[in-house]
């Protein structure tokens, strides 16, 4: 059976790409900030071979623990998922400089711990799959959205971009998906607001906001073998809101 980790699995997207990996036949690690989140997130998702673990993704000694458990328990990480991902939503000129080391801490240090022990794994199994959960705002400066969103997001499209490059002599995939606006935990709060709502609605051209399922569908294909050949994609799940 192959394995995938999935970070911030217990939140909305992770929780949906735990599912569609686990009905894919992966082992899952669901992962996030506490055990006990996972715990509940997986009674909810009904699926057997899905395992909790607690990870922070900012510090270096979980990743180390992750990974030496998921090799003792199942003998390779195939795939992984780097999901968890947070917005503290100031404009640039209200935004400290705690705010912005903390995005970058959970949105791009995590990535960075996630793939720096995540390597030399898939180098000695010969191969895996590193998929990126970026956003819209990796890819084009966003107009309703914050400075050190959009800036961290943009980092994780290019250390996607760096690691496809320099480590797919290994068969080690790396690849980033690029979600619009998904109503979830992150962003329920300010789609409380109708006229915020409208917004996000409005700049999608097939004219409604992502789900959850169609991020998890897209991870689904990168982390499968009908995406062998894919190293360094940026797959957008917008409705061609960055087409404009
Ligand atoms: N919701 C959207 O509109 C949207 C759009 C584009 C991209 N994204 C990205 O998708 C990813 C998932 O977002 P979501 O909408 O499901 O958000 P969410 O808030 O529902 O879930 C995020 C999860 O990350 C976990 N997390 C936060 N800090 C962590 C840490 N230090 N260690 C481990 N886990 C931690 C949280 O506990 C939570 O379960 C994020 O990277 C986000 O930036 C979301």
């Amino acid at each position: 059976m192959k394995t995938a980790i999935v970070t911030g699995g217990a939140g909305s997207l992770g929780k949906a790409i735990c599912r569609k990996l686990a009905s894919e036949g992966f082992m899952v690690y669901m992962t996030d900030i506490s055990e006990e989140r996972c715990k509940d997130a997986i009674a909810e998702i009904k699926l057997g071979n899905v395992r909790a673990k607690k990870l922070d993704v900012t510090e270096e000694s979980d990743w180390i623990s992750i990974y030496k458990d998921v090799i003792s328990e199942e003998g390779s990480v195939d795939v992984v998922v780097n999901n968890a991902g947070v917005n503290i939503r100031h404009d640039i000129e209200e935004c400290s400089v705690e705010d912005w080391d903390k995005m970058f801490q959970i949105n791009v240090r995590s990535v960075f711990l996630s793939i720096k022990h995540a390597i030399p794994i898939m180098k000695t199994q010969g191969g895996g799959s590193i998929i990126n959960i970026s956003s819209v705002c990796g890819l084009v400066g966003h107009r309703y959205t914050n400075e050190s969103y959009t800036a961290s997001k943009g980092a994780v499209t290019m250390l996607t971009k760096s690691i496809a490059s320099r480590y797919g002599k290994y068969n080690i995939r790396c690849n980033s998906v690029h979600p619009s606006t998904v109503k979830t935990g992150l962003v329920n709060g300010f789609l409380s607001d109708p006229d915020r709502m409208r917004e996000r609605i409005e700049e999608v051209p097939l004219g409604h906001l992502a789900t959850p399922e169609d991020v998890a569908a897209a991870v689904g294909f990168l982390a499968s073998d009908e995406a062998s050949f894919l190293n360094g994609v940026q797959l957008p799940v917008d409705g061609g809101t960055t087409c404009d």
